[in-house]
């Protein structure tokens, strides 16, 4: 039984609360101290700097003149570097052929998984399961680190309320509560409790900051909000990182309040570092140094590397331009050379904390690596995380799940026998002949089930060649399953669309399938919620299995015929349409909120005002009642605390999970409050007629916000409280906060 209660994260939002950064002492500062006693400037500010390792087809291969540089001991970290065969003599030269022989970092984006691929992370968040999410996370670490990584740009914890942002894929959607306890997890995850245990690696969060807002979906896009929404919505998991123990934090590409992220020592020092007391290192996003030129913030290179250095950004990926021109500005007074020694401090701390100063080998040892790649248990955790990340968006006639006796289903779709696009966006050492197919998945499952495979249509295009072999063999089965949606690169960096709808001519095929009269069930996989209405009005059955991996379709086929009971709920809401966006739950009330009777209020003459599918929907196979809203008391003082209770039945016919979520809403505040704001949830298993009182706790706590003074404080008045199956099914009640 994986239950949660309340998780309290304290985020002190404000910025009069400043906590003192206070200087703790290392156990390694004489080691330290005496080894930038050794140093020169140039190796000093080679440890400033990061560069990609290229990979070819026989594998990784680092460009000659980077090698010239990491020879010259002026590169002190590497990623994109893996596998240990190869990381190994690159460490070699580092330790060997170098005049002090620092060890390298070595980092890699291993986002959902290293060789072993797990659920992107927005498919992951609706699992809400912060076991489970914390258990891939170090899975992913262990099989990572035995190929010589030791540094993860992982958790991604951008919030983000726009899907045709193709990063939306790689974070935990549009809530901050969720979004910070996730984010949490998979520091926790990644870094585990002792950096030093090789299994271990550092995390590193990100894009620091608010990266998820890019205007109009638009990645690299402008960012631009009040600062009142970048404190309640955007910065709240960055800390709840921070505060979990995060190694090191990478900048975002965007501006933010006119100032490129890079740039920015508001964002750098004065919130991550005075008011959070983070300290540990800030890495810029692969070029974003440079890119500050293009921003035109600065003129040219050397003032793009003294206001990112100024700005308190300490390391600086692929630009090159501190090793280019820290020594300069060093020598020119511009920078001092105690706040380089500050910043190298950093870093060779963290390089002390894994251990590489006593064995820089640690993370290379090929054994390790060959007994690790592959474990059962990382397929095992990897099935499991996938079936709980399915969301089940329709169900009519309860069509799902499947006979495994049914004569035949006709497959069609690209993503019906389709290994390389389960994987996902961001699957980097994801190793596609690993991964079980759809197709191979129902013929696990449904041996028995005749299979008429046609893949009828591609991702982009309008070619209908294979049209009409899909009709024919829709014609003579029995149910049609359609594995439609995104391919991989179709979500992620670089990859926003302006129409969310199905690629390609993929939904004209759908069309023409569902006209043959055939019942149809849909498996969407995509990397972000897609316009899907006609499909909603149309189709009666439809499971969002989003990009789930290696296992993909072993736990989709499990779905389909009913081994496994959906119970993931939606941590992104899902618009009718691209108009509407940015859709989220929790939205103000407005002066005019909508009124059937009355013309002059907020609304669309086209669209309705309501998502096609709001934050935290997710249907089962079995019904779950919820009755008996109760309050300990109908008032509190903010020393005191209201107990909500609530009874929830499994009213179906199968053993399912439930995830009861609480919500509430403060009706009158200093600035305008959000309608809904999730504070809690409880992650159930009901058996068919089983009941459950699911019990939570209102503290203080949970009721404080960004007043208009800008503290983190409650304010007494009357709130609502609201709990259900999703953010707008619910039970209501209310109390006053005295
Ligand atoms: C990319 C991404 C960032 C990633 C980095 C290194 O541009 O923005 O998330 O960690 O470069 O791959």
């Amino acid at each position: 039984m994986r239950t949660y209660f309340f998780l309290l994260i304290v985020i002190l939002l404000s910025g009069c609360d400043p906590q003192a950064n206070e200087s703790i002492t290392s156990p390694y500062q004489s080691k330290i101290e005496d080894l930038l006693a050794r140093m020169t400037i140039e190796e000093k500010a080679g440890q400033l700097t990061l560069y990609t390792s290229g990979w070819t087809v026989t594998g990784p291969a680092l460009r000659d003149d980077y090698m010239d540089e990491l020879r010259a001991g002026r590169a002190g970290n590497l990623f994109n570097a893996h596998t240990v065969s190869y990381a190994r003599e690159l460490q070699r030269i580092a330790v060997e052929e170098t005049r002090l022989g620092i060890p390298l970092l070595f980092g890699l984006d291993v986002i959902h998984g290293y060789k072993t691929t797990y659920p992107i992370p927005l498919a992951e968040a609706c699992t809400w399961d912060l076991n489970i999410i914390e258990k891939t996370a170090r899975l992913y670490a262990k099989e990572a680190t035995s190929a010589g990584v030791n540094w993860n740009f992982n958790p991604v914890v951008d919030i983000c309320r726009d899907p045709r942002w193709g990063r939306i894929a790689e974070a935990s959607g549009e809530d901050v509560y969720l979004g910070s306890l996730i984010g949490a997890a998979k520091v926790r995850g990644i870094q585990g409790d002792d950096l030093s245990d090789p299994e271990t690696m550092l995390a590193c969060v990100k894009h620091y900051a608010a990266y998820g807002a890019s205007q109009a979906g638009r990645d690299y896009h402008t960012v631009d909000m009040s600062d009142r929404t970048l404190r309640d919505t955007y910065l709240p998991p960055y800390r709840a990182a921070v505060d979990a123990g995060a190694a090191t934090v990478m900048a975002s590409f965007n501006e933010l309040h006119g100032v490129p992220a890079t740039g920015s020592e508001y964002l750098m020092k004065q919130i991550l570092r005075d008011e959070w007391g983070f300290n540990g290192f800030v890495v810029s996003d692969y070029t974003g140094v440079m890119e500050m030129i293009k921003h035109g913030i600065v003129e040219n290179e050397k003032q793009a590397a003294e206001l990112a250095f100024k700005a308190g950004v300490e390391m600086d990926m692929q630009s090159g331009f501190y090793s280019k021109y820290l020594p300069e500005l060093i020598r020119e007074g511009k920078i001092s050379e105690s706040a380089l020694d500050e910043y190298v401090g950093k870093v060779l701390e963290l390089k002390y904390r894994l251990g590489l100063f006593d064995d820089p080998y640690k993370y290379l040892d090929s054994v390790r690596e060959s007994e690790t790649l592959f474990s059962r248990e990382f397929f095992d955790h990897g099935l499991l995380s996938a079936k709980e990340s399915i969301v089940l968006l329709k169900n009519e006639g309860q069509l799902l799940p499947l006979s495994k006796n049914i004569p035949s289903v006709a497959l069609i779709g690209p993503l019906a026998d389709n290994k390389k696009d389960l994987l996902g966006t961001w699957h980097v050492a994801g190793i596609a002949e690993k991964v079980v197919t759809l197709k191979a998945g129902i013929e696990n499952v449904a041996s028995n089930v005749r299979i008429n495979y046609v893949r009828g249509t591609g991702f982009e295009g309008n070619d209908r060649s294979g049209f009409n072999e899909a009709i024919s063999a829709a014609r003579r089965s029995d149910v049609v399953i359609m594995a439609i949606g995104e391919n991989y690169q179709q979500s992620g960096e670089a990859a926003s669309r302006s129409d969310i709808g199905l690629p390609g001519n993929q939904s004209q095929l759908l069309e023409a399938i569902a006209a043959t009269g055939k019942p149809v069930v849909v498996v969407l996989m995509a990397g972000r919620p897609l316009t899907i209405g006609w499909m909603d009005e149309n189709i009666p059955a439809i499971l969002n299995t989003w990009h789930l991996g290696t296992m993909a379709g072993q736990a989709i086929a499990e779905t389909l015929f009913g081994d496994n009971n959906p119970s993931g709920k939606l941590t992104i809401t899902f618009p009718r349409n691209v108009g509407q966006i940015p859709i989220y739950y929790n939205m103000k009330n407005t002066g005019r909120p909508f009124n059937e009777a009355d013309k002059y209020t907020s609304k669309y003459l086209d669209v309705s005002n309501e998502p096609l599918y709001p934050f935290g929907y997710g249907l089962s196979y079995t019904a779950f009642e919820y009755a008996d809203l109760n309050l300990s008391a109908d008032r509190m003082t903010k020393n005191e605390q209201i107990e909500v209770s609530v009874t929830v039945t499994n009213s179906g016919d199968f053993t399912g999970e439930e995830v009861v979520q609480l919500y509430i809403r403060d009706l009158v505040g200093s600035v305008t409050r959000p309608v809904r704001e999730l504070k809690g949830y409880e992650k159930i298993r009901l058996n068919p007629g089983e009941s459950k009182v699911v019990t939570f706790t209102i503290t203080n706590e949970e009721l404080k916000f960004y007043t208009f003074e800008k503290k983190w404080e409650s304010e007494p008045g009357f709130f609502q409280v609201f709990v259900g199956t999703n953010s707008t099914e619910v039970l209501e009640s209310r109390f006053e906060l005295l």
